[in-house]
């Protein structure tokens, strides 16, 4: 354990750790190109060249172990100066874009400029003119005009992606990022390069020319992509706030966390967004009559649903109601389920697991072939042993007297197929369908609750490794939408039960007292890095 001094102040940091690592954990900004935490070091850019006693050159802090004694200093005149000139050979042929360029306001080159440029130009010539905007994947373009030639995208694709489509071609000044010959940069992970590149050179085509980032909001939730749930940031465009003037939803950006994703996302979950902001969002109570769905305020609705609840129950039991949960529901929506349905109303056959004929493959990175977000939350909080299935319940179709079917977020025509989804929803007297957008399954139901999206409320999913995590609501409800949550709550006090959560928050805490494996956890333990649940102690209620 080394200690340094930067700047005057002392740091004691582990062995092998580098200057940029030192200085980070004492606040001391070292400006840097290619250096980034995820990849290899390069020690390429010479930005983050600061003065150690002793040694007659600066060094580059990328590259430099910290050594017990070691004294450090990064603001002097002479560290300032060599910043300065490197910027602006740097800068020597950058074209002058930031008007129209999409990094303009997280740009590398913009900030370090205003921070340790300020020079006047003394490029006289003309610049070198290189590739503009030119399409090299699904999802990105390369401007090599902008470049600084870090190299930290070509290390993403040799060490992360492991799929080499990018190259630095040519020598000096010819030298650019080019395609290898016969490649486009189409692997999953192609987006990050764009999050990566500290300059404007690559550009995600999904965003670009959509918004510029400082109308961007943007708050920490989890991809709802898959069982990993990588962490995430919901960015939107503060401009928009309703729904009907445009996308509001305009990226999605991968937030670090050392034991989920590191610093990436895959392709799969960073443009999953889009069904956010489609018009296809169910933003009102809906009911069949004459085959037409007709809009209803939410206590008509609410009433309407328990109504035929009891009525089922009044005339053949629990046993001819089938509640079809959802792992894509957050941990707080599953558990009132449960809690309204299960207990409150006593039906047994309640279950999330809809077999797939069209089961999706994961990759052998981070991407994971469950495209649910709360598989591992569902199974804690709903599955008893030996329980109810529903899939042995959908195989039986046809053979069943059955009353009412509440589905929560499932699309069980795609699933299924629309012909076994009909067969199996048509055994059934009344169908209530609560979900966030319109789909084959929800036009054949009866009422429909519209739900809000993740993105829209807070709550927290179980990933694949037992780790809870917190999702905030990153823009408003959208129309009369709610969270699964609060439907629940308005089904309840529709039957006269006094559910009175006032918040997401107070229904975990009720989680956390009820269900053991999440016992001991709250919203500020789970923090924004998550924390792990009890390794499958047995379901208390
Ligand atoms: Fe670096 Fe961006 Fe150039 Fe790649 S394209 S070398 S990430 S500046
Ligand atoms: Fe150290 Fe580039 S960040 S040389």
């Amino acid at each position: 354990m080394p200690t340094a001094t930067i700047n005057q102040q002392s740091i004691t940091v582990p062995d092998g750790a580098i200057i940029i690592q030192a200085a980070e954990q004492l606040n001391i900004e070292i400006p840097r190109y290619c250096y980034h935490p995820g990849l290899s070091v390069a020690g390429s850019c010479r930005m983050c060249l600061v003065e150690i006693e002793k040694m007659p050159k600066l060094q580059p802090a990328c590259s430099t172990r910290v050594t017990d004694g070691m004294v450090v200093t990064t603001n002097s005149p002479k560290v300032k100066e060599a910043v300065s000139g490197v910027l602006e050979f740097l800068l020597i042929n950058h074209p002058l874009d930031c008007p129209v360029c999409d990094q303009a306001g997280e740009c590398y080159l913009q900030d370090y400029y205003m921070k340790f440029g300020l020079y006047d130009s003394r490029m006289n010539e003309n610049k070198i003119q290189r590739h503009k905007a030119e399409v090299i994947g699904p999802h990105v373009i390369l401007d090599t005009e902008r470049c600084v030639l870090c190299s930290r995208c070509v290390r993403f694709v040799r060490e992360v992606s492991h799929s080499n489509e990018i190259g630095i071609f040519n020598r000096g000044g010819q030298s650019e990022i080019r395609l290898l010959p016969d490649l486009v940069l189409d692997n999953n992970y192609s987006g990050n390069v764009v999050d990566i590149c500290p300059v404007g050179a690559l550009t995600d085509r999904d965003f670009r020319f959509q918004c510029r980032v400082w109308y961007l909001s943007k708050a920490n939730s989890v991809c709802n992509g898959c069982s990993r749930g990588c962490n995430i940031t919901v960015e939107a465009n503060r401009q928009r706030p309703h729904h009907g003037e445009g996308r509001r939803v305009m990226r999605l950006k991968p937030r670090f966390n050392k034991e989920v994703n590191q610093w990436w996302i895959c392709d799969v979950g960073r443009y999953s967004y889009k069904f956010i902001d489609d018009p296809s969002r169910l933003i009102q109570p809906l009911e069949k009559k004459n085959g037409e769905l007709e809009a209803l305020d939410w206590k008509s609705a609410a009433q309407r649903a328990v109504n035929r609840f009891n009525e089922a129950n009044r005339a053949a039991g629990t046993k001819s109601i089938i509640i079809a949960a959802s792992p894509q529901l957050t941990n707080e929506d599953l558990f009132l389920t449960r809690k309204f349905f299960g207990i409150d109303l006593g039906i047994e056959q309640i279950d999330f697991r809809v077999p797939d004929r069209n089961p999706s493959e994961g990759d052998n990175f981070l991407l994971r072939a469950d495209r649910n977000p709360n598989t591992r939350g569902a199974e804690a909080i709903l599955l008893d042993e030996g329980g109810f299935s529903l899939a042995q319940a959908i195989e039986s179709s046809g053979n069943q007297q059955l009353k009412l079917l509440y589905i929560c977020e499932q699309d069980l025509a795609k699933k299924l197929g629309a012909e076994m989804a009909r067969k199996f929803m048509g055994q059934f007297e009344y169908v209530i369908y609560q979900g966030s957008n319109e789909n084959e399954t929800s036009i054949l139901a009866d009422l429909v609750l519209p739900a809000a999206t993740y993105a829209e409320v807070n709550g927290t999913f179980t990933n694949f490794q037992g780790r809870v995590q917190k999702i905030t609501a990153g823009v408003e409800l959208l129309g009369d939408a709610l969270p699964a949550w609060q439907i629940v709550c308005k089904l309840a006090k529709a039957a006269g039960l006094a559910y009175d959560y006032e918040s997401a928050g107070e229904v975990f805490t009720d989680l956390a007292e009820t269900v053991v494996e999440f016992e001991g956890l709250d919203y500020e333990k789970i923090g924004d890095q998550g924390a792990k649940i009890a390794e499958s102690a047995p379901v208390r209620a």
